[in-house]
């Protein structure tokens, strides 16, 4: 496997992605290719457009990873696929397109799991000390997840309704930005001078888990009560407000967990780990907890195929492959 060449695949939501990583560490190429101009008339992902998107996009990413990475389709030694969770249509592409090069090609095949990959994508910045706390926010998912050992992963707390993404896409919208809406809430509370003091969902005292769609309807609610008064709502103090309540809720859990499970590492990952209120916290509760934190430059943190070939490369090593009826699971257990 030392220095061989793994090609993987993601398509689990929006993205199409393709890349070639060679000793599970050196990213030759990561092709994405993302549909969100197709989807944000819509407000949101639109499934059966995403399958679609991704059926017409596959074999011009793929041989574009290939291109850039200098190396010839023969040269690959596996292929990797994301084999869920995500929507159902949308992952079936990847699968299928992985399936065929690795019959083609007479190369083993490696089913992912999305999360894995996330957490994995720190494994290509540096390396990953254990036990290790990983805080996972993305448009999909909000996890803690701590990692005894190397591919061994254990879920303490997760969310009860909406992933952290999502909050912020939804109180987005109410703020009149364009779908994904996470980047606008961040500038927006970057940049305000008030704050709208709102409420912080902590659950049980020793509970991980997570709850922001009460957050989300009191930003709802304080919307329509400036408007009822005749008022106009301060989207700036708004923001603010839901940024503040988001990251003292997830970071300080996160660093309960790290504090609680004895880690040596935190690790950030997800599209929301592109949030610099949130990058900036949890770096100096780290700090203070002498805990070091990993986190990936943005394009490795949003969804990608790199990541994906980081996750797969533990499965590679142990020999761990996929057989040929490798099945798309919309719902699976990380
Ligand atoms: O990981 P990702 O690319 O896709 C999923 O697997 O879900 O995450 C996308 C999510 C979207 O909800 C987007 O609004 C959010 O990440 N996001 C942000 C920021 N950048 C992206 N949320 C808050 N602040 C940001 N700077
Ligand atoms: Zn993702």
């Amino acid at each position: 496997r030392n220095g061989g060449l793994l090609l993987a695949i993601e398509t689990s939501c929006d993205e199409t992605s393709v890349a070639v990583v060679r000793g599970g560490r050196e990213v030759l190429s990561n092709v994405v290719s993302s549909q969100i101009d197709t989807h944000r008339k819509f407000g949101g992902v639109v499934p059966e457009i995403a399958s679609r998107k991704h059926v017409e996009t596959m074999t011009i990413i793929l041989e574009e990873a290939v291109r850039e990475a200098d190396v010839r389709l023969e040269d690959i030694d596996a292929v990797a696929v994301t084999q869920g969770p995500g929507l159902i249509g949308a992952l079936l592409v990847g699968v299928v397109a992985a399936k065929s090069l690795a019959l083609a090609l007479d190369v083993p095949l490696i089913g992912t799991h999305h999360i894995a990959g996330h957490i994995y994508a720190n494994s290509l910045i540096g390396d990953i000390l254990y036990p290790s706390v990983a805080l996972v926010v993305s448009g999909g998912h909000t996890e803690i997840v701590l990692l005894e050992e190397e591919g061994k992963f254990r879920i303490v707390g997760r969310t009860r309704d909406d992933a952290v993404g999502e909050a912020y896409d939804k109180v987005a919208r109410a703020l009149q930005f364009p779908y994904p809406g996470g980047p606008h809430v961040d500038k927006l509370a970057q940049e305000a001078t008030e704050e709208v003091a709102l409420p912080r969902s902590w659950l049980e005292p020793d509970s991980y888990d997570f709850s922001f769609s009460g957050l989300k309807s009191a930003v709802l609610a304080e919307i329509n009560r400036s408007r009822m008064k005749g008022e106009t709502p301060d989207f700036s103090a708004l923001a603010r407000g839901f940024q503040q309540s988001v990251i003292d809720v997830v970071t300080g859990k996160a660093i309960r967990a790290a504090k609680e499970f004895g880690a040596r590492q935190m690790m950030l990952c997800g599209g929301v780990a592109a949030n610099r209120g949130l990058r900036e916290r949890l770096a100096a509760l780290c700090e203070e907890a002498g805990v070091p934190l990993l986190v990936p430059p943005n394009k490795l943190c949003t969804d990608n195929a790199a990541m994906i070939a980081a996750a797969a490369d533990l499965k590679w090593r142990r020999g761990q492959f996929s057989s040929l009826d490798l099945k798309a699971e919309a719902v699976m257990s990380l």
